[in-house]
């Protein structure tokens, strides 16, 4: 791993660059030139000083799209790619995303062969069209092959002969790219390990000290990271499932065969309860995380049994997904369940809220505190705060969380328990 900066090194600052209109494409059907908006305003005017920056610095940015917030910089130079390694402390094994303005910019990339000053062919692969129209800007990350002579930083691909590219669907975000005038290579701007970051907050409390901006634009409404398709195969694959289903890939011509090319926590053999410490930490917070998939038992009086052995009165963090009242289905009818409050407490920005509830047992003492956080029905809704409220509850310092799982189906739930199964400590099922 590349030398990790320390916190609290760097002086970082959030600018405030919220519901403005940056720009606009030229022709929104061809996609081909980002325009910036032509009224002067502060946000702008931020935007345009963070992107000069980035030209030079060797220090990446925290920026929104419409997934997860990015860790940006210029994908065309290796100080500026290794920059977001050591910002993030991740291993510089693993390819990053590059992220485009337009399509001009992305044929720019691909080195097109030019006869008389014009593109003798499209360099953008065909199969890769019909989902381009239908997708981009959004959460889709396609992979292309890397030409000879790439303008790429190699880190920026770790060794691979592809690289993946994305347009999100941000205003600011292609205003960033389009101002800095090259690809802005992105990972997630979370510290590595952690939950991906949501909000300007989040990226501040993972990274404050280690960089030097952050564009705050507000929560990110999607929540998941992009999906990763390979259309250079046959048949195409998913390699990453994210803010975009399978089903809606498979709506497009020449992707009705798309097949999935990753493979679950619950798929690999790693039959629950695992052993902590074994697997490959991701995705996670402090605390120990149990995913009860489609709607396994949850057994709560072995579970504050185990608890308490060790913490006096503990917090137990509940994430429920479904109508269900979960603290009393938990079986905690050693005990009642009281509320702490009469309202839902707001916990984040992005508008997760918790009820504050108590745990009794039969002789009237406190066994536990329980931070139980809704999050909406729907996948979509599950995925917009489902990061989200893995962090409030560890900054609440919750001693364990259970997570009632989804159905893995439809929308964007595969990303969702893909997200989930990384994140858990244990994962149960029905027997
Ligand atoms: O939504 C997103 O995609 C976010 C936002 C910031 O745009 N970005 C993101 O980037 O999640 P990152 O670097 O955390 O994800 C990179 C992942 C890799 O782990 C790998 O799965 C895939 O993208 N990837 C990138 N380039 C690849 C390549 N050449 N071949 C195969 N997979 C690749
Ligand atoms: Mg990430």
């Amino acid at each position: 791993m590349d030398s990790y900066i320390p916190h609290n090194v760097l002086d970082t600052v959030v600018i405030d660059v919220k519901g403005q209109q940056f720009g606009k494409f030229e022709d929104p059907v061809a996609k081909e030139r980002w325009l910036i908006s032509t009224e002067r305003s502060a946000a702008v005017d931020a935007i345009r000083k963070t992107a000069s920056y980035m030209r030079t610095s060797n220090l990446p940015v925290g920026f929104p799209t419409e997934t997860v917030y990015g860790l940006g910089a210029d994908a065309t130079r290796s100080d500026a790619v290794r920059g977001i390694y050591k910002a993030k402390g991740r291993p510089s094994d693993n390819p990053l995303i590059i992220h485009i303005s337009d399509l001009s910019m992305l044929r720019d990339l691909l080195l097109p062969e030019k006869v008389n000053g014009n593109l003798s062919h499209d360099p953008i692969p065909e199969i890769y069209l019909p989902l381009i129209n239908r997708f981009w800007p959004g959460p889709l990350t396609i992979l292309l092959r890397n030409p000879p002579g790439s303008k790429l930083a190699p880190e920026v691909t770790a060794g691979l002969e592809t690289f993946g590219v994305r347009m999100p669907n941000s205003e600011l975000a292609l205003s960033l790219i389009s101002l800095a005038g090259v690809p802005l290579a992105a990972p997630s701007a979370n510290a590595s390990t952690k939950p991906s970051p949501t909000t300007a907050e989040h990226v501040l409390h993972d990274l404050r000290g280690r960089i030097e901006t952050i564009l705050d634009g507000g929560p990110c409404q999607v929540g998941v990271e992009s999906t990763v398709v390979d259309g250079l195969c046959d048949p195409p694959v998913v390699l990453r499932p994210g803010g975009l289903s399978l089903d809606e890939i498979r709506q497009v011509p020449g992707w009705e065969r798309t097949v999935k090319a990753y493979k679950d926590e619950s798929e690999l053999g790693s039959a629950a309860p695992r052993a902590p410490g074994m697997k490959y930490k991701h995705y996670s917070p402090k605390a120990k995380v149990i995913l009860y998939e489609s709607c396994a038992e949850v057994n709560g009086k072995q579970i504050l049994e185990q608890l308490t052995i060790d913490v006096r009165v503990p917090t137990i963090g509940l994430i429920h997904t479904s109508e269900q009242d979960w603290p009393r289905c938990a079986g905690w009818d050693l005990g009642i369940v009281r509320s702490k409050n009469d309202d839902v407490v707001r916990v984040d920005e992005a508008e997760i809220v918790a009820m504050e509830r108590e745990l009794y047992d039969s002789s009237d003492k406190l066994r536990a505190n329980l931070l139980d956080i809704k999050l909406g029905s729907g996948s979509k809704a599950v995925a917009h705060g489902l990061f989200s409220a893995l962090r409030a509850l560890d900054l609440r310092d919750a001693d364990i969380i259970l997570v009632e799982g989804i159905p893995d189906d439809g929308e964007i739930a595969a990303a969702v328990m893909n997200r989930l199964r990384k994140a858990a400590t244990e994962i149960r099922k029905t027997k």
